[in-house]
């Protein structure tokens, strides 16, 4: 007798730091986000991949509870998006697509905006910040207004500000946008670090096929607001052929090659991030 089959959903396991079941959005007409399953497993690097209006953004803003599902849950670091959303804020860090630094103030202000923000005591502000800008290389400019950073610098400000109170999962919507290779480099570097030191896990979206397979552990495709394929880089290479390459593979399971920007307002507001960045 052939064994029962598996339930076609996968229950949350401990080992998930992130675990949605059906999760969908809808604007209007419009179904953002259809019925979404997907599971990150803890500590890795997770990278989603999909063409503008795929649903990118809409996931992640549900994920962070900044945007509310129609239907379906989520668990974050433990905590439900619809039954403990306080407490998935609390365990979660998140770099937007759009700067969020603000340049009138310098780079130890802005930190400190952050520690007040996530609640980290008066007493071990001081210690917090004074290491967060050693460990993203940024001592020598703390007390200069970030208006003067280069793209590179105010992307890893935003990081440290974003995992200053040591979240257990950190989301970064298109994190290298923009960014020269050098910067673009330093940014997957301290990544890597965040996910080894303090056993992070890291949830990012991006356009750039070569930053996929230099950073992330596990990609997932999306398209019209669902998840086509996912796994290891290397796997969803050989599943197209044995030559194929990202690129390759985007094309085969999302029809087309990958652009940045989207709609005129996104590509217009996608630009004037990447000047300000670059
Ligand atoms: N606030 C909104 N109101 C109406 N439509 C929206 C809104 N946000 C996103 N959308 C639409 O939802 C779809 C998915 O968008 P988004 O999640 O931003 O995709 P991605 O980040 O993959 O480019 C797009 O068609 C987009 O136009
Ligand atoms: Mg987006």
């Amino acid at each position: 007798m052939p064994p029962p089959s598996l339930p076609p959903t996968i229950e949350p396991t401990t080992e998930a730091a992130i675990q949605t079941r059906g999760l969908t959005r809808r604007f209007g007409p419009l179904t953002a986000v259809d019925h979404l399953t997907l599971g990150v497993a803890r500590g890795c690097i997770f990278g989603l991949l999909g063409s503008n209006g795929a649903g990118k953004t809409t996931l992640i803003k549900m994920l962070t509870t900044l945007l509310p599902p129609d239907e379906g849950d989520a668990a974050v670091a433990g905590a439900s998006i619809l039954g403990a959303p306080a407490e998935v804020r609390r365990r979660i860090g998140y770099v937007p697509q759009m700067l969020s630094a603000d340049g009138m103030l310098t780079g130890r202000e802005n930190l400190l905006f952050s520690a007040r923000l996530y609640g980290i005591g008066a007493s071990e502000r001081r210690a917090r910040i004074d290491e967060a800008l050693r460990t993203m290389g940024l001592e020598d400019a703390a007390d200069r207004l970030v208006k003067t950073y280069s793209g590179g610098m105010i992307r890893r400000l935003e990081i440290a500000q974003a995992v200053l109170h040591r979240p257990a999962v950190l989301f970064l919507d298109e994190p290298t946008i923009g960014l020269d290779p050098l910067a673009r480099h330093a940014v997957w570097a301290l990544l890597h670090r965040l996910r080894e030191e303090l056993d992070m896990t890291v949830l990012l979206t991006t356009h750039d096929m070569e930053e996929a397979e230099a950073l992330c552990d596990e990609l997932a495709l999306m398209r019209a607001g669902r998840v086509v394929v996912d796994g290891r880089p290397a796997a969803l290479r050989a599943s197209v052929g044995p030559e194929a390459t990202l690129d390759d593979v985007f094309a085969h399971y999302c029809g087309g090659t990958i652009v940045p920007g989207g709609g005129f307002a996104e590509a217009r507001a996608t630009r004037r991030t990447a000047q300000r960045l670059g």
